[in-house]
């Protein structure tokens, strides 16, 4: 998976795949202006809550659109920094005017609001397999008798995945399969790096870890997509279709706690998108019937199968807020 999505040649990301056009992979919020509105009116309260400006950190910001628009609805002093791995999307990026760089390490610690819109479901999982008496096995990707990809069961590369599912209390069933994804620590760890005090978002497809590995998603939630239809096939095209998986919400948690952020909360995107006052934007705009449709959408959006949710944190002794509630 990060290879397919990663490849500094061939990776789908790495290449700069359209992302929410009509011939994009998939449909995302950023395709939407009302979604950047709602974003725009959380910095707002953020700041508010902060009680000083904030500069955004957006990881991930794809072809730019999010941040175009978020930095059209905000008073020109908002300083605006997109952390994106793939040089193309960067150029694009660059293209809308916003500033981006591969290297978070470059930015000095300040008060901040770090946004990811669908970024975590982009990083690359472990896929795990029980035998359903405790023991798991990796699956890897090889090749068969006629050179065609294929999954190959082998030893875990890292103790670490089985001490996740241990440390969530998961047991896997017979032949069940798991996708594990080990890189949330890092990630927030390099975020706490930077971020003297603030609050996080990520709106992304997850489940808390009891319901991800429920047994009833027992192939687990891999899955791929290639011109807004989802492929089914993960070997298919390898390097020009989207791979994704749900994210474990509940892993998210933990690794942001152990870097020092507070939960504050979730919730499903509609109802967030009414309580952070979505509807301010039917009178900011010419065509209302227009941005009436497109909150509607937003407030169903499923994309890749699955609900979005907005993860929010923060950083110690600032207070809740953020959308969670009405307010
Ligand atoms: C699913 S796309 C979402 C793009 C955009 N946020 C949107 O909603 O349209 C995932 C994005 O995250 C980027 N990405 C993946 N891993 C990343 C990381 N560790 N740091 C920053 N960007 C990353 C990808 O290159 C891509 O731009």
């Amino acid at each position: 998976m990060a290879s397919a999505l990663y490849d500094p040649h061939h990776g789908f990301y790495t290449k700069g795949p359209a992302i929410g056009s009509q011939d994009g992979a998939f449909n995302t919020n950023a395709m939407f202006p009302a979604f950047a509105f709602a974003v725009t009116l959380a910095i707002q309260q953020a700041e508010r809550l902060v009680g000083e400006p904030l500069r955004v950190i957006e990881f991930g910001g794809g072809t730019g659109e999010l941040g175009a628009y978020i930095t059209k609805f905000s008073p020109s002093s908002l300083e605006y920094i997109i952390i994106e791995t793939s040089p193309r999307l960067r150029e694009q990026q660059k293209k809308k005017g916003l500033t981006t760089t591969d290297d978070i390490k470059m930015l000095p610690p300040g008060p901040t609001f770090v946004l990811g819109n669908e970024v975590l479901d982009a990083f690359p999982v472990h896929r795990v397999m029980s035998d359903g008496s405790g023991q798991l096995m990796e699956m890897y990707v090889g090749l068969d008798t006629h050179e065609e990809f294929t999954e190959i069961p082998g030893a875990l590369s890292t103790s670490r995945l089985a001490k996740r599912l241990h440390d969530e209390k998961i047991y896997l069933g017979r032949g069940q399969i798991a996708e594990i994804c080990l890189e949330f620590h890092d990630f927030l760890k390099k975020i706490q790096s930077v971020v003297s005090k603030g609050y996080l978002i990520f709106i992304d497809y997850g489940d808390e870890a009891a319901n991800l590995y429920s047994y009833t998603q027992r192939n687990g939630t891999l899955r791929s997509f290639q011109s807004q239809r989802q492929t089914f096939d993960p070997f298919d095209s390898v390097g020009e279709q989207d791979l994704t998986a749900d994210v474990d919400f509940s892993a998210l948690k933990t690794a942001a706690q152990e870097s020092g952020f507070i939960p504050v909360g979730s919730i499903q995107q509609g109802p967030w998108l009414y309580n952070i006052g979505i509807e301010k934007y039917l009178t900011q705009i010419d065509d209302s019937q227009q941005a009436q449709t497109d909150i509607e959408q937003l407030t169903k959006l499923t994309d890749l199968g699955s609900t979005f949710d907005i993860q929010v944190f923060k950083t110690k002794g600032l207070p809740d807020g953020l959308g969670l509630h009405l307010s």
